[in-house]
C-alpha cells in the first residue's frame, strides 16, 4: 500500500492572515482524499543565519536543533512541499529564501540523506502580487522551480493571486476558482 500524501504548507509572509495565506487554505480544501497537512509559519520558526562551511574543515554540518531541526524534519516528513509566499520585490521573502539556504547545509548533516529523500518529492508555490503584471513573480517561481530540478524534485505546479491588503483576494475570483483544481490534478 501506497503512503497517503502529506503536504507541507510552508508561510513566509510577514504578517500572519494575509492573502497568501488565504488562498493556499482554498486550495488546500481540494487536495487528493486521504492527503495530510501541515501548516508552519516561518515567522513562528525563526532560523538563524546560514553560515556556508562547505570548505572548511571536513564540510560536515553539526545536526540542526531547535526550529532548524523542526523545520528539517518536517520537511522530510511531507511528500509535497508548498512555498505559501507572497512576492517581494520580487522574490522569496526573506524567510524563505533563509530557509532554502539552510537546505544546502542539511544536505551535509550525516545522517539524514537529505538529498536523496528529498528527490521524488513534489515542490509546488502559491503565491501573491500586487501588481497586474504577473512576470513579477517570475524570480520567485525560477528561484523554486530551479532548486526543485537541482533536488531531483517533483514541480507540482503554482498558483498566483492578486492583492495588496489583507483580504483583497477574496475578491480575486479567477485565482479563488484556479485554487479549486491546483491539486486535483
Ligand atoms: C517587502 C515587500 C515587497 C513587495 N514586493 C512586491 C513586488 O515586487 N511585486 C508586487 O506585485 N507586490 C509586492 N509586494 C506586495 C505583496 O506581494 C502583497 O501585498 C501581498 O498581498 C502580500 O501578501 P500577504 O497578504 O500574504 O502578506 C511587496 C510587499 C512587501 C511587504
Amino acid at each position: 500500500m501506497t503512503e497517503p500524501r502529506h503536504f507541507l504548507f510552508l508561510s513566509s509572509s510577514s504578517r500572519s492572515n494575509g492573502n497568501t495565506e488565504a488562498l493556499a487554505q482554498a486550495a488546500a480544501k481540494h487536495l487528493p482524499t486521504g492527503a495530510k497537512q501541515t501548516w508552519l509559519r516561518h515567522a513562528d520558526l525563526p532560523l538563524p543565519a546560514f553560515a556556508d562551511i562547505r570548505h572548511s574543515g571536513d564540510g560536515i554540518y553539526p545536526v540542526p536543533e531547535g526550529n532548524a531541526r523542526r523545520l528539517l524534519e518536517a520537511t522530510l516528513a511531507a511528500s509535497d512541499i508548498v512555498f505559501v509566499a507572497p512576492v517581494y520585490w520580487y522574490g522569496l521573502p526573506a524567510d524563505a529564501k533563509l530557509y532554502l539556504d539552510h537546505w544546502s547545509g542539511w544536505m551535509r548533516v550525516p545522517g539524514y540523506d537529505f538529498r536523496s529523500r528529498m528527490g521524488g518529492k513534489t515542490m509546488w508555490a502559491v503565491t501573491m502580487l500586487s501588481d497586474l503584471d504577473t512576470a513579477q513573480a517570475e524570480p520567485l517561481l525560477g528561484c523554486l522551480q530551479w532548486t526543485a530540478k537541482y533536488l531531483k524534485m517533483n514541480w507540482g505546479g503554482s498558483l498566483l493571486g492578486y492583492g495588496n491588503k489583507p483580504g483583497d483576494v477574496q475578491v480575486d475570483n479567477g485565482a479563488l476558482e484556479r485554487a479549486k483544481l491546483l491539486f486535483a490534478a
